[in-house]
């Protein structure tokens, strides 16, 4: 089968390679690979930032976001069927408490892994192999969408974990930040008008024509759109009023620390975004302590999601389309071919998400199972 990969700490090494088919065992199941989205980990990856390959290998696969099709069935597989559509999470367990009981995303140890990330191979190839555990199926009808669900379930779990902190007092926020208009962002401010009804903002760092793309997906979904150059985000509170919940979904650390400073009273700012690891990290200030204690607030890091969240993506892909027919495959901006994973990735920035498309027809011989 085909397969991108990358050696880990090595510039620009992502290459379209012809590796063997996984082989898959009694429990586990083989999926074809329809589409993969494509992210700014994977474009660290491919620069050489970040990434492990498994343990004794010298390449990593990449891909974390997909959506494939169940080929082959394990003999005690029980829960998946050949045909199936199904979204892979991207952790695997290790061995503390959080691992053990499904939600690696709240990993104690570090010790998990995560597909096309960090020592396990990803899915951007024609086929992998998980265990059903991992495998959250999808209906039908959100085929088109079903790439989206990986970042989706980031979003979720960020909403979930904002609100559940906040258990803490009497919390009725009116008002949502949302900054950064990438994928990540988007799917954040849909969760919050749709789901949450609050009044949201999305900050981005260019100036959008009416027509573009994210700018018409924002105003549909009856929220804001507000550049940077146009508004600087100290400014925010002044122009649309006290911030209740900021979700920082650009990685810049100027960003993060402005937002904490904007911040209102009893706001939980969530910090999404992950600094580049070639950025140097800027010293807090101490106007940013201050306002964390006099405005009880909360600074909230989310990383990953568990199979909850994706669960929960699933039941609201549905109220969505609801809401606003057709809108959601509009964030997938341009769809390729495997082979041109590199425009791929290049491309990230004129494009809100780009997805490549896997699966050649090729047979996979029968395997012992
Ligand atoms: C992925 C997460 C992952 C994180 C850190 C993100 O791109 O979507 O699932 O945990 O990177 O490696
Ligand atoms: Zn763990």
């Amino acid at each position: 089968m085909r397969a991108v990969s990358v050696t880990p700490g090595q510039k620009r090494s992502a290459v379209l390679r012809e590796v063997p088919a996984p082989l898959y065992g009694p429990q586990e199941v083989l999926v074809r690979v329809i589409d993969v989205g494509v992210d700014a980990t994977d474009a660290e990856i491919d620069e050489g930032l970040y990434g492990e390959a498994p343990p004794g290998e010298d390449v990593l696969i990449i891909g974390h976001e997909s959506l494939g099709r169940v080929e082959r069935v394990g003999t005690a597989v029980r829960e998946l069927r050949h045909g199936d559509l199904v979204v892979a999470t991207v952790r695997r367990p290790g061995e503390c408490l959080n691992c053990r009981i499904g939600e690696s995303d709240m990993c104690r140890d570090g010790d998990y892994t995560e597909r096309g990330i960090r020592g396990a191979h990803g899915f951007m190839a024609d086929y992998y192999v998980d265990r059903p555990e991992f495998l959250v199926r999808l209906p039908p009808a959100f085929r088109a969408v079903g790439v989206l669900l990986e970042p989706l379930s980031i979003a979720e779990k960020a909403v979930v974990q904002s609100f559940a902190v906040q258990r803490r007092l009497r919390w009725e926020p009116k008002r949502a930040l949302v900054l950064g208009a990438g994928p990540i962002g988007l799917l954040a401010a849909l969760v919050l008008r749709t789901l949450r009804g609050l009044e949201v903002t999305v900050v981005g760092r260019e100036v959008l024509e009416a027509s573009a793309p994210k700018h018409e997906i924002v105003r549909r979904i009856g929220a804001r759109y507000v550049s940077t150059l146009a508004v600087p985000v100290l400014e925010l509170p002044r122009r649309f009023g006290a911030v209740d919940l900021i979700i920082e979904a650009t990685g810049h650390p100027q960003v993060a620390l402005d937002a904490a400073q904007i911040l209102g009273r009893n706001g939980v700012l969530c910090l999404l975004g992950i600094p580049g690891r070639d950025e140097t990290a800027l010293l807090p200030a101490a106007r940013l302590i201050r306002g964390l204690v006099l405005g009880n607030q909360v600074v909230l890091g989310s990383v990953n999601a568990s199979r909850r969240y994706f669960d929960l993506g699933i039941q609201h892909l549905g109220e969505f389309e609801r809401r606003w027919p057709g809108l959601l495959p509009r964030l997938i901006t341009r769809r390729l071919p495997l082979e041109d994973f590199r425009e791929a990735l290049e491309s990230r920035h004129e494009n809100i998400k780009v997805v490549l498309e896997g699966g050649s027809r090729e047979e996979v011989g029968e395997q012992p199972s």
